[in-house]
């Protein structure tokens, strides 16, 4: 039998699908040690668990050097790779939205080349261009997104927001929810013709957990 690899998005959703993983009998015990090393194997059920950066998952699964990826549907709206978006995991839950002051909740809409700081690009453009239909001008940065229009680099960000404190803390509020976010289970297509006893088998356990959750 070959070995099924599954990438992990590094993080927060690594340590959730890992216990995901062992709650259906697999072996996530020395990913769960903290180590550099970032390819584990359960010999037993011949797999492999990959840790890779979040953005990348679906880059990794669309080429099939992962068979499978669990990652963000925020990486997952923004890569818009090539893949099958088989489960929703229904953890590392949160959502995308536009932040900023809450100042100009009433008037951003209606602002021309609103400036826009966010780590998705794709994601920010299509939900002002299609559904907004409103110009924008996009800066993309690669973190602490909060700071742009605390320091005059934007009028807004999009970005995800969980609990709600980064905003709070920095004195920025939600104008306007983009979608919902969770962890999906994601597959490679060809992949998913060669395994696929093996990889719907591992789809109806975790269907099975998510019921018990
Ligand atoms: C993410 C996100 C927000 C924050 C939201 O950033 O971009 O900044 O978490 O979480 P909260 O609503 O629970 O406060 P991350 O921690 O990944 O750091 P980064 O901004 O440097 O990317």
């Amino acid at each position: 039998m070959s070995y099924l690899t599954v990438a992990l998005a590094k993080g927060r959703l690594a340590e959730l699908a890992m216990d995901l993983f062992t709650s259906i009998g697999m072996d996530c015990a020395e990913m769960k040690e903290k180590t550099r090393k970032l390819i584990f194997t359960d010999e037993e059920h011949k797999m492999k668990f990959i840790l890779v950066k979040a953005s990348d998952v679906p880059t990794y699964v669309e080429y099939g050097a992962a068979d499978i990826g669990i990652v963000g549907k925020d990486t997952l709206l923004e890569e818009h790779r090539n893949l099958y978006e088989m489960i929703n995991l229904d953890f590392g839950k949160c959502k995308m939205a536009v932040c900023g002051p809450i100042e100009i909740k009433d008037e951003f809409s209606n602002i021309n080349n609103l400036r826009v700081a966010s780590k998705y690009p794709y994601i920010a453009n299509s939900f002002f261009k299609d559904v907004k239909g409103q110009t924008i001008e996009l800066i993309k940065l690669n973190g602490s997104v909060e700071l742009a229009p605390l320091v005059g680099l934007s009028d807004v960000i999009v970005d995800i927001v969980e609990s709600g404190r980064t905003l709070k803390e920095n004195g920025l509020d939600v104008l306007e929810d983009i979608c919902p976010l969770s962890a999906w289970f994601v597959v490679n297509k060809v992949s998913m013709k060669m395994h696929t006893p093996r990889i719907m088998d591992i789809v109806a356990k975790f269907k099975e957990e998510l019921k018990k959750a």
